[in-house]
């Protein structure tokens, strides 16, 4: 059984995007492998939120998570900074890591651009913490985004350097996951590109049925097929892509025929996609609301993702200390 991880970003609310491309893939991975899933709030520190914020995003995405079907009596699911012995690992790692290196990485060079005012250390060694929250429970396989890969590529080279540097075969060497056949790249209304945050395009999981109607009725589309069985551009095919993931086989069928016969008409279109995306996010969105408001079930859900992962953290750290020097009299 292999040992799955992943973090989890506590910025904004999960949309279409993020469910169909990551977490529908984690709610089935989680009963296939031993799997954690964390808050990534140090990682979060890095843009300074204020302390309402953080704690505000931590609650939001923990309910977000648990709604969508995330069962923490299966999965480990915590917080990052309940775990402090990532952080005693990650200042561990760092004595290991090279400036220059860290200067190279390109999520750093990003943030340099976005933030100027803001290139705090933590930014620069962000890699490091990654590498931390991934070794300290050797996870074999890790799902990340293609923007994500090169830090995963660091966090092998610290686990091999680690290694080298000891003369052990401590660390395993995690492994980029993606979701093979089942890849997804859910797309926008606004015609081209995918559905995004940063892409001011999303649908959200916690979006009230009269703002889905508003966006889903905002979509780009084209003049019509001009003859049957036309292609289709873009704008189009992406509203069926949503209808696919999202309608009925028969509903689906009924629209690809009537594109065929040149008879659609891409409003009715609309407004069946929005229905059905309601229909899919509205037993989503009251359980969310639940959730989030069940102060006792999610201190319950924290303590235990917290306890289950302090355990294997705790074993890491310990070997670790071992393997370094650290010994006792
Ligand atoms: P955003 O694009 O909204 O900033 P993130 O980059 O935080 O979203 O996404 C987290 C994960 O969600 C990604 O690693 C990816 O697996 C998935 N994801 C996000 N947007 C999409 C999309 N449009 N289609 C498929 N998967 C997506
Ligand atoms: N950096 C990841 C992101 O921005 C989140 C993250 C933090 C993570 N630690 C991780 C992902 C460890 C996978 C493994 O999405």
């Amino acid at each position: 059984m292999d040992t799955v991880l992943s973090g989890i970003r506590s910025t904004g609310n999960l949309h279409l995007g993020n469910y169909f491309g990551a977490v529908k893939n984690f709610v089935k991975m989680q009963h296939e492998n031993r799997c954690y899933f964390f808050v990534a709030d140090y990682h979060a520190l890095t843009t300074h939120p204020t302390p309402e914020n953080l704690h505000k995003n931590i609650r939001t995405v923990i309910s977000e998570y648990l709604a969508a079907g995330l069962d923490p009596e299966v999965a480990t699911l915590y917080i990052q900074s309940d775990v402090p012995e990532i952080s005693e690992l990650y200042l561990l790692l760092n004595m290991n890591a090279y400036v220059g290196e860290l200067e190279r990485t390109t999520t750093f060079k990003d943030k340099i651009r976005k933030q100027p005012e803001n290139i705090n250390a933590g930014l620069l060694t962000y890699p490091v913490l990654m590498c931390a929250d991934i070794i300290i429970h050797n996870a074999d396989k890790v799902p990340v985004g293609k923007d994500q890969e090169q830090n995963l590529e660091m966090a092998r080279k610290f686990a091999r350097r680690f290694n080298h540097m000891y003369g052990v075969e401590y660390f395993k060497m995690p492994e980029p996951y993606n979701f093979g056949e089942e890849l997804v790249k859910v797309p926008g209304l606004d015609g081209t590109g995918k559905m995004g945050k940063s892409e001011g395009n999303g649908i959200y999981l916690s979006d009230e049925p009269s703002a889905i109607r508003k966006k889903v009725m905002r979509a780009v589309t084209d003049a019509g097929p001009q003859e049957p069985n036309s292609p289709m551009t873009e704008p189009i095919a992406n509203l069926f892509y949503l209808l696919d993931l999202l309608s009925t086989p028969d509903t689906v069928q009924h629209f690809r025929d009537s594109y065929n016969n040149c008879t659609i008409r891409y409003g009715d279109l609309k407004k069946q996609l929005a229905e059905d995306v309601i229909t899919f996010t509205t037993p989503i969105r009251e359980r969310i609301n639940d959730i989030h408001n069940d102060s006792e079930y999610l201190r319950k859900v924290v303590k235990m993702g917290a306890e289950k992962a302090r355990e294997s953290a705790s074993k890491t750290v310990r070997e670790v200390r071992e393997i370094i020097g650290y010994k006792p009299f």
